[in-house]
């Protein structure tokens, strides 16, 4: 599992307060029970079919080519953006039970459950691999809320469910805001893709329709050497003052407001 105390890689913040501390706690003990329950009930495939097993090798692979600096971050974006379009939805959605989940998973009151899974079954991973990957869960209206990162090529497929998805460019970064530029509003259902990069459509925000919503994310991080900031999250409110040309200035945000108010 790539959760640490509960916070998984894409949601991984710089600090935390006592309180995110004790609750990402509390998470960890339901994300460690859900995998604990799907190992004992058998509710991962037996045999990975080879077309996800594939799928996975090629993940693996063109991410190493983004590590190895021979493509771009927005080269290996749209990379990742057509690959997750040929992803086998009916396959990746099998990997996991997803019906099980939402039947035995409490989904949390604000913002999305999120889970990792093992993929030891795929025949000839590394051990070590270069990207995280975890699956949303979550009730209707409640949301991945919008936030951007540092250093971070990530991408969405929706499993499961309807989404109200949103991306922006960031374009600057001040004290106490960022400026950005609206690219994407859209509804995504089941098989719907999106990608984030420093340099194209890099805050996203999705916000469930359906009553249940499942969104798989797979992310890679820390592939610039010449970026110092963490990857993890920035939080901030979209419903910020709007500027000449369509731009917004939208005011940092921590996960208590951002959640207040999105989750
Ligand atoms: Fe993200």
């Amino acid at each position: 599992m790539s959760a640490v105390n509960g916070v998984p890689q894409d949601e991984k913040r710089p600090t935390l307060s006592r309180r995110e501390f004790t609750s990402g706690m509390a998470s960890s003990v339901l994300v460690y029970g859900l995998l604990e329950m799907l190992w004992s009930r058998g509710l991962f495939a037996d045999a990975v079919k080879p077309i996800v097993n594939q799928w996975f090798h090629e993940l693996y692979t063109t991410g190493q080519d983004l590590y190895g600096q021979k493509l771009k971050d927005t080269e290996f974006q749209a990379k990742l953006e057509e690959l997750l379009r040929r992803a086998d939805l009916q396959e990746l959605v099998k990997f996991v039970d997803l019906d099980k989940i939402a039947s035995t998973a409490k989904l949390p009151q604000t913002g999305a459950l999120s889970t990792s899974f093992d993929l030891a079954q795929v025949e000839g991973l590394p051990a070590e691999l270069n990207f995280g990957r975890q699956i949303f869960c979550m009730g209707k209206s409640r949301a991945v809320v919008p936030h951007g990162h540092e250093n971070m090529v990530t991408g969405f497929i929706v499993l499961k469910g309807s989404f109200h998805g949103r991306h922006y460019d960031r374009l600057e970064s001040h004290a106490d805001h960022y400026i950005i530029r609206p690219t994407i509003d859209d509804t995504f259902g089941a098989g719907g893709v999106s990608t984030i990069s420093d340099h194209k459509d890099n805050v996203h925000w999705f916000q469930c329709d359906s009553e249940t919503g499942f969104i798989f994310n797979a992310h890679f991080m820390d592939y610039d050497p010449t970026i110092s900031e963490p990857s993890g999250r920035l939080y901030l409110d979209p419903d910020g003052e709007k500027l000449a040309g369509g731009l917004i200035k939208a005011p940092k945000m921590d996960w208590d407001s951002s959640h207040a108010k999105y989750g």
